[in-house]
Protein backbone atom coordinates (compact mmCIF):
# COMPACT_ATOMS: atom_id res chain seq x y z
CA UNK A 1 0.00 0.00 0.00
CA UNK A 2 1.09 3.63 -0.52
CA UNK A 3 2.18 5.71 2.48
CA UNK A 4 -0.74 7.26 3.59
CA UNK A 5 -1.31 11.34 4.41
CA UNK A 6 -3.89 13.55 5.87
CA UNK A 7 -4.02 17.03 5.00
CA UNK A 8 -5.11 19.41 7.17
CA UNK A 9 -4.53 23.40 4.96
CA UNK A 10 -6.58 25.21 7.89
CA UNK A 11 -6.94 29.18 7.29
CA UNK A 12 -5.98 31.97 5.98
CA UNK A 13 -2.72 31.35 3.92
CA UNK A 14 -2.77 27.33 5.05
CA UNK A 15 -4.45 26.65 2.03
CA UNK A 16 -2.46 29.06 -0.11
CA UNK A 17 0.81 27.43 0.54
CA UNK A 18 -0.47 23.88 0.88
CA UNK A 19 -1.60 24.18 -2.81
CA UNK A 20 2.08 24.69 -3.25
CA UNK A 21 2.87 21.24 -1.35
CA UNK A 22 -0.07 19.28 -3.48
CA UNK A 23 2.14 20.30 -6.52
CA UNK A 24 5.27 18.62 -4.87
CA UNK A 25 3.63 15.26 -3.59
CA UNK A 26 2.12 15.06 -7.26
CA UNK A 27 5.33 15.96 -9.05
CA UNK A 28 7.24 12.87 -6.70
CA UNK A 29 4.39 10.72 -7.95
CA UNK A 30 4.65 11.20 -11.56
CA UNK A 31 8.29 11.87 -11.69
CA UNK A 32 9.74 9.43 -8.91
CA UNK A 33 7.58 6.82 -8.64
CA UNK A 34 6.91 7.92 -4.88
CA UNK A 35 3.10 7.81 -4.64
CA UNK A 36 0.96 8.70 -1.40
CA UNK A 37 -3.00 8.45 -0.54
CA UNK A 38 -4.05 11.46 0.11
CA UNK A 39 -6.80 12.70 2.26
CA UNK A 40 -7.97 16.11 3.35
CA UNK A 41 -9.95 17.32 5.84
CA UNK A 42 -10.95 20.70 7.90
CA UNK A 43 -9.08 22.21 10.68
CA UNK A 44 -8.96 25.31 12.94
CA UNK A 45 -11.76 28.24 11.59
CA UNK A 46 -12.65 25.96 8.82
CA UNK A 47 -13.77 23.46 10.59
CA UNK A 48 -15.89 25.65 13.42
CA UNK A 49 -17.76 26.99 10.22
CA UNK A 50 -18.78 23.87 9.10
CA UNK A 51 -19.10 21.49 12.09
CA UNK A 52 -19.02 24.44 15.12
CA UNK A 53 -15.74 22.56 16.47
CA UNK A 54 -12.00 23.31 15.24
CA UNK A 55 -11.51 19.42 15.25
CA UNK A 56 -14.27 17.26 14.11
CA UNK A 57 -14.25 14.04 16.09
CA UNK A 58 -14.11 11.84 12.43
CA UNK A 59 -10.77 13.89 11.44
CA UNK A 60 -9.16 13.32 14.75
CA UNK A 61 -9.85 9.68 13.91
CA UNK A 62 -8.19 9.55 10.57
CA UNK A 63 -5.02 11.90 11.92
CA UNK A 64 -4.76 8.94 14.74
CA UNK A 65 -4.63 6.17 11.28
CA UNK A 66 -2.56 7.97 8.58
CA UNK A 67 1.36 7.23 8.12
CA UNK A 68 1.99 11.26 8.77
CA UNK A 69 -0.04 14.59 9.11
CA UNK A 70 0.65 17.66 7.44
CA UNK A 71 -0.98 20.90 8.53
CA UNK A 72 -1.03 24.55 7.22
CA UNK A 73 -2.17 27.27 9.75
CA UNK A 74 -4.84 28.08 11.86
CA UNK A 75 -6.91 31.29 13.15
CA UNK A 76 -7.74 34.55 11.84
CA UNK A 77 -9.21 37.57 13.35
CA UNK A 78 -13.08 36.22 12.42
CA UNK A 79 -12.21 33.48 15.20
CA UNK A 80 -10.65 35.71 17.88
CA UNK A 81 -13.64 36.13 20.12
CA UNK A 82 -14.75 32.67 19.89
CA UNK A 83 -15.09 31.56 23.61
CA UNK A 84 -11.75 29.20 24.15
CA UNK A 85 -13.33 25.93 23.86
CA UNK A 86 -13.67 26.37 19.92
CA UNK A 87 -11.12 28.80 19.22
CA UNK A 88 -9.04 27.44 15.98
CA UNK A 89 -6.00 26.54 18.12
CA UNK A 90 -7.86 24.13 20.42
CA UNK A 91 -7.88 21.66 16.97
CA UNK A 92 -4.05 21.91 16.86
CA UNK A 93 -3.67 21.46 20.63
CA UNK A 94 -6.13 18.34 20.38
CA UNK A 95 -4.17 16.99 17.86
CA UNK A 96 -1.02 17.23 19.60
CA UNK A 97 -2.24 16.06 22.73
CA UNK A 98 -4.39 12.92 21.33
CA UNK A 99 -1.48 11.92 19.37
CA UNK A 100 0.55 12.40 21.92
CA UNK A 101 3.32 13.95 19.77
CA UNK A 102 6.24 14.63 22.47
CA UNK A 103 9.08 15.36 20.09
CA UNK A 104 9.12 18.46 18.70
CA UNK A 105 12.21 19.17 15.97
CA UNK A 106 13.05 22.55 14.42
CA UNK A 107 15.33 22.82 12.25
CA UNK A 108 17.66 25.94 12.00
CA UNK A 109 18.96 25.83 8.06
CA UNK A 110 20.98 28.50 6.85
CA UNK A 111 20.42 28.67 2.80
CA UNK A 112 23.56 30.74 1.35
CA UNK A 113 21.13 32.84 -0.78
CA UNK A 114 19.59 34.32 3.03
CA UNK A 115 22.56 34.32 4.92
CA UNK A 116 22.06 38.18 4.72
CA UNK A 117 18.71 38.08 6.67
CA UNK A 118 20.67 36.02 10.06
CA UNK A 119 21.02 37.73 12.83
CA UNK A 120 24.24 36.88 12.69
CA UNK A 121 27.30 37.60 10.65
CA UNK A 122 27.35 35.50 7.52
CA UNK A 123 30.75 33.25 8.00
CA UNK A 124 29.11 31.86 11.23
CA UNK A 125 25.49 30.63 9.59
CA UNK A 126 26.38 30.25 6.29
CA UNK A 127 25.72 26.49 5.93
CA UNK A 128 24.33 25.78 9.10
CA UNK A 129 22.26 22.71 9.87
CA UNK A 130 20.67 21.74 13.06
CA UNK A 131 18.21 20.42 14.26
CA UNK A 132 16.43 21.16 18.16
CA UNK A 133 14.63 18.98 19.67
CA UNK A 134 11.75 19.38 22.34
CA UNK A 135 10.28 17.85 24.91
CA UNK A 136 7.11 18.71 24.36
CA UNK A 137 4.19 17.66 26.48
CA UNK A 138 5.52 17.59 29.85
CA UNK A 139 8.10 19.40 32.44
CA UNK A 140 7.40 22.85 33.63
CA UNK A 141 4.35 24.22 32.04
CA UNK A 142 2.72 20.66 32.98
CA UNK A 143 3.95 19.92 36.79
CA UNK A 144 1.98 20.35 39.73
CA UNK A 145 1.55 21.88 42.38
CA UNK A 146 1.33 25.40 40.33
CA UNK A 147 -0.84 28.24 40.71
CA UNK A 148 -0.47 31.64 42.46
CA UNK A 149 -1.22 31.81 46.52
CA UNK A 150 -0.78 34.22 49.34
CA UNK A 151 1.90 33.56 51.94
CA UNK A 152 1.73 35.75 54.85
CA UNK A 153 0.69 39.57 53.06
CA UNK A 154 2.58 38.96 50.09
CA UNK A 155 1.43 36.06 46.86
CA UNK A 156 4.01 33.24 45.52
CA UNK A 157 3.83 32.00 41.77
CA UNK A 158 4.42 28.31 41.55
CA UNK A 159 5.14 25.81 39.14
CA UNK A 160 6.77 22.52 39.24
CA UNK A 161 9.73 21.37 36.82
CA UNK A 162 8.61 17.29 36.79
CA UNK A 163 9.99 14.93 34.20
CA UNK A 164 9.73 10.62 34.83
CA UNK A 165 12.21 8.92 33.36
CA UNK A 166 9.93 7.57 30.51
CA UNK A 167 9.40 10.94 29.47
CA UNK A 168 13.15 11.78 29.33
CA UNK A 169 13.87 8.67 27.86
CA UNK A 170 11.61 8.66 24.52
CA UNK A 171 12.20 11.62 23.83
CA UNK A 172 16.19 11.25 23.90
CA UNK A 173 15.40 7.67 21.59
CA UNK A 174 13.53 10.66 19.19
CA UNK A 175 16.97 12.30 19.27
CA UNK A 176 19.20 9.93 18.66
CA UNK A 177 16.81 8.13 15.59
CA UNK A 178 17.04 11.28 14.01
CA UNK A 179 20.73 11.82 14.73
CA UNK A 180 21.33 8.64 13.05
CA UNK A 181 19.72 9.87 9.76
CA UNK A 182 21.64 13.05 9.94
CA UNK A 183 25.46 13.41 10.99
CA UNK A 184 24.73 11.16 14.17
CA UNK A 185 25.64 13.81 17.07
CA UNK A 186 23.55 14.34 19.83
CA UNK A 187 24.28 17.80 22.51
CA UNK A 188 21.62 17.06 25.44
CA UNK A 189 20.95 20.43 26.93
CA UNK A 190 19.67 21.39 30.93
CA UNK A 191 21.00 22.89 34.15
CA UNK A 192 22.16 19.62 35.72
CA UNK A 193 24.25 22.08 38.22
CA UNK A 194 21.44 23.23 39.72
CA UNK A 195 18.08 21.23 39.14
CA UNK A 196 17.24 17.84 40.17
CA UNK A 197 15.77 17.26 37.11
CA UNK A 198 18.56 18.74 35.39
CA UNK A 199 20.52 15.43 36.98
CA UNK A 200 17.94 12.90 35.84
CA UNK A 201 17.79 14.13 32.34
CA UNK A 202 21.23 13.88 32.14
CA UNK A 203 21.77 10.04 33.65
CA UNK A 204 18.79 8.71 31.80
CA UNK A 205 20.26 10.23 28.20
CA UNK A 206 23.33 8.95 28.96
CA UNK A 207 21.70 5.60 29.76
CA UNK A 208 19.71 5.72 26.92
CA UNK A 209 22.42 6.40 24.77
CA UNK A 210 24.87 3.81 26.26
CA UNK A 211 22.30 0.88 26.00
CA UNK A 212 20.85 1.40 22.51
CA UNK A 213 22.80 4.15 20.47
CA UNK A 214 26.25 3.63 21.65
CA UNK A 215 27.07 4.45 17.82
CA UNK A 216 26.02 8.24 18.04
CA UNK A 217 28.39 10.66 19.27
CA UNK A 218 26.97 12.30 22.67
CA UNK A 219 27.44 15.55 24.56
CA UNK A 220 26.18 17.14 27.76
CA UNK A 221 25.93 21.27 28.03
CA UNK A 222 24.47 23.52 30.43
CA UNK A 223 21.54 25.09 28.71
CA UNK A 224 22.95 28.64 29.65
CA UNK A 225 25.87 28.08 27.65
CA UNK A 226 24.24 26.10 24.94
CA UNK A 227 22.54 29.57 23.75
CA UNK A 228 25.46 31.23 24.01
CA UNK A 229 27.10 28.59 22.03
CA UNK A 230 24.24 29.13 19.55
CA UNK A 231 25.09 32.29 18.64
CA UNK A 232 28.64 32.00 19.30
CA UNK A 233 29.40 28.83 16.83
CA UNK A 234 26.11 27.44 15.99
CA UNK A 235 27.94 24.91 13.48
CA UNK A 236 29.14 22.68 16.23
CA UNK A 237 25.99 21.10 16.82
CA UNK A 238 23.98 18.59 15.20
CA UNK A 239 20.67 17.42 17.06
CA UNK A 240 20.13 19.14 20.18
CA UNK A 241 17.74 17.75 22.81
CA UNK A 242 16.40 19.66 25.56
CA UNK A 243 13.22 20.09 27.87
CA UNK A 244 10.17 21.63 27.15
CA UNK A 245 11.58 25.48 28.92
CA UNK A 246 14.51 24.94 27.79
CA UNK A 247 13.84 24.00 24.17
CA UNK A 248 11.33 26.63 23.68
CA UNK A 249 13.62 29.43 24.32
CA UNK A 250 16.72 28.10 22.35
CA UNK A 251 14.35 26.99 19.47
CA UNK A 252 13.32 30.54 18.67
CA UNK A 253 16.81 31.93 19.21
CA UNK A 254 17.83 29.19 16.87
CA UNK A 255 15.22 30.32 14.40
CA UNK A 256 16.45 33.70 14.07
CA UNK A 257 20.32 32.48 13.25
CA UNK A 258 18.41 31.80 9.75
CA UNK A 259 15.98 34.65 8.94
CA UNK A 260 12.20 35.03 8.08
CA UNK A 261 9.46 33.04 9.38
CA UNK A 262 8.21 32.24 6.18
CA UNK A 263 10.89 29.74 5.67
CA UNK A 264 10.66 27.73 9.21
CA UNK A 265 9.14 23.99 8.70
CA UNK A 266 8.87 21.87 12.24
CA UNK A 267 7.80 18.47 13.11
CA UNK A 268 6.36 17.11 16.15
CA UNK A 269 6.56 13.10 17.27
CA UNK A 270 5.30 10.67 19.00
CA UNK A 271 5.83 7.31 19.51
CA UNK A 272 6.07 4.82 16.71
CA UNK A 273 3.40 3.07 15.51
CA UNK A 274 2.80 -0.74 14.26
CA UNK A 275 4.45 -0.31 10.88
CA UNK A 276 7.57 1.73 13.14
CA UNK A 277 7.12 4.84 11.65
CA UNK A 278 6.36 7.51 14.55
CA UNK A 279 2.88 9.80 14.94
CA UNK A 280 3.53 12.39 12.72
CA UNK A 281 2.23 15.67 12.08
CA UNK A 282 4.29 18.14 10.36
CA UNK A 283 3.66 22.21 9.77
CA UNK A 284 5.49 25.88 9.09
CA UNK A 285 6.24 27.31 12.19
CA UNK A 286 4.32 30.69 10.74
CA UNK A 287 0.62 31.01 11.38
CA UNK A 288 -2.21 32.27 9.50
CA UNK A 289 -0.84 35.69 8.34
CA UNK A 290 -4.39 37.01 7.64
CA UNK A 291 -2.48 40.60 6.49
CA UNK A 292 -1.37 38.82 3.71
CA UNK A 293 -4.24 36.29 3.20
CA UNK A 294 -5.83 35.85 -0.37
CA UNK A 295 -2.95 37.88 -1.71
CA UNK A 296 -0.62 35.71 -3.16
CA UNK A 297 2.15 36.90 -1.49
CA UNK A 298 3.26 33.78 1.26
CA UNK A 299 6.28 32.31 0.72
CA UNK A 300 5.65 28.49 0.33
CA UNK A 301 8.76 27.20 1.47
CA UNK A 302 8.08 26.66 5.09
CA UNK A 303 5.23 24.70 3.96
CA UNK A 304 7.19 22.93 1.57
CA UNK A 305 10.07 22.05 3.92
CA UNK A 306 7.64 20.48 6.26
CA UNK A 307 6.55 18.12 3.56
CA UNK A 308 10.58 17.57 3.22
CA UNK A 309 10.90 16.60 6.87
CA UNK A 310 7.64 14.01 6.09
CA UNK A 311 9.87 12.57 3.34
CA UNK A 312 12.82 12.14 5.49
CA UNK A 313 11.46 11.66 9.21
CA UNK A 314 8.75 9.50 8.70
CA UNK A 315 8.97 7.67 5.15
CA UNK A 316 12.70 7.63 5.45
CA UNK A 317 13.17 8.99 1.72
CA UNK A 318 16.09 10.79 2.79
CA UNK A 319 17.61 10.88 -0.87
CA UNK A 320 13.90 12.45 -2.06
CA UNK A 321 14.24 14.96 1.21
CA UNK A 322 17.57 16.57 -0.08
CA UNK A 323 16.11 16.84 -4.24
CA UNK A 324 13.49 18.89 -2.28
CA UNK A 325 15.31 20.67 -0.39
CA UNK A 326 17.90 21.05 -3.20
CA UNK A 327 15.13 22.59 -5.33
CA UNK A 328 14.88 24.95 -2.84
CA UNK A 329 18.29 25.88 -2.45
CA UNK A 330 19.00 26.48 -5.79
CA UNK A 331 15.81 28.61 -6.47
CA UNK A 332 16.81 31.23 -4.02
CA UNK A 333 20.28 30.91 -5.15
CA UNK A 334 18.87 32.01 -8.64
CA UNK A 335 17.05 35.12 -7.11
CA UNK A 336 13.41 33.77 -6.70
CA UNK A 337 12.07 36.13 -3.78
CA UNK A 338 8.40 36.18 -2.60
CA UNK A 339 8.00 39.57 -0.85
CA UNK A 340 9.19 38.05 2.48
CA UNK A 341 12.27 37.67 1.40
CA UNK A 342 12.84 41.01 0.26
CA UNK A 343 14.08 44.24 1.56
CA UNK A 344 12.16 47.38 0.78
CA UNK A 345 13.90 48.23 -2.35
CA UNK A 346 14.65 44.61 -3.42
CA UNK A 347 12.91 44.85 -6.75
CA UNK A 348 9.31 42.69 -7.43
CA UNK A 349 8.66 40.14 -5.47
CA UNK A 350 7.38 36.74 -7.32
CA UNK A 351 4.02 35.17 -6.15
CA UNK A 352 3.00 32.04 -3.91
CA UNK A 353 2.46 30.07 -7.38
CA UNK A 354 5.44 31.13 -8.97
CA UNK A 355 7.63 29.89 -6.15
CA UNK A 356 6.10 26.92 -6.70
CA UNK A 357 6.73 26.58 -10.20
CA UNK A 358 10.34 27.57 -9.53
CA UNK A 359 10.52 24.73 -6.97
CA UNK A 360 8.94 22.30 -9.21
CA UNK A 361 10.99 23.20 -12.56
P1 LIG B 1 1.79 34.85 11.63
O1 LIG B 1 2.90 33.88 11.63
O2 LIG B 1 0.52 34.45 10.99
O3 LIG B 1 2.29 36.20 10.91
C1 LIG B 1 3.35 37.03 11.41
C2 LIG B 1 3.90 37.90 10.28
O4 LIG B 1 4.68 37.09 9.39
C3 LIG B 1 2.81 38.52 9.41
O5 LIG B 1 3.21 39.81 9.01
C4 LIG B 1 2.73 37.61 8.22
O6 LIG B 1 2.28 38.23 7.04
C5 LIG B 1 4.16 37.11 8.08
N1 LIG B 1 4.20 35.73 7.55
C6 LIG B 1 3.89 34.60 8.22
N2 LIG B 1 4.00 33.53 7.42
C7 LIG B 1 4.39 34.00 6.21
C8 LIG B 1 4.66 33.37 4.96
N3 LIG B 1 4.55 32.05 4.78
N4 LIG B 1 5.02 34.15 3.92
C9 LIG B 1 5.12 35.47 4.08
N5 LIG B 1 4.89 36.13 5.22
C10 LIG B 1 4.52 35.40 6.28
O7 LIG B 1 1.53 35.27 13.15
P2 LIG B 1 0.42 36.26 13.77
O8 LIG B 1 0.18 37.40 12.84
O9 LIG B 1 0.86 36.52 15.14
O10 LIG B 1 -0.92 35.38 13.87
C11 LIG B 1 -1.93 35.37 12.88
C12 LIG B 1 -2.93 34.27 13.19
O11 LIG B 1 -2.27 32.99 13.09
C13 LIG B 1 -3.50 34.32 14.61
O12 LIG B 1 -4.85 33.95 14.54
C14 LIG B 1 -2.68 33.30 15.36
O13 LIG B 1 -3.41 32.77 16.45
C15 LIG B 1 -2.45 32.27 14.30
N6 LIG B 1 -1.24 31.43 14.51
C16 LIG B 1 -1.35 30.12 14.17
C17 LIG B 1 -0.26 29.30 14.27
C18 LIG B 1 -0.39 27.90 13.77
O14 LIG B 1 -1.37 27.58 13.09
N7 LIG B 1 0.54 27.03 14.07
C19 LIG B 1 1.04 29.78 14.79
C20 LIG B 1 1.05 31.19 15.05
C21 LIG B 1 -0.05 31.98 14.94
MG1 LIG C 1 7.95 29.96 21.80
Amino acid sequence: ANPSLLILAGDGIGPEVMAEVRRVIDWFGANKDLTFDVSEDLVGGAAYDNHGTPLHDDTMAKAQKVDAVLLGAVGGPKYDDLDFSVKPERGLLRLRKEMDLFSNLRPAQCFDALADFSSLKKDIVSGLDIMIVRELTSGVYFGEPRGIHREGNERVGINTQRYTESEIARVARSAFELARKRSNKVCSMEKANVMESGILWRDVVQEIHDAEYPDVELSHMYADNGAMQLVRAPKQFDVIVTDNLFGDVLSDCAAMLTGSLGMLPSASLGLPMANGRPKAMYEPVHGSAPDITGQGKANPIACILSFAMALRYSFDEGAHADLLEGAVERVLADGARTADLMGPDGGTPISTTEMGDAILA
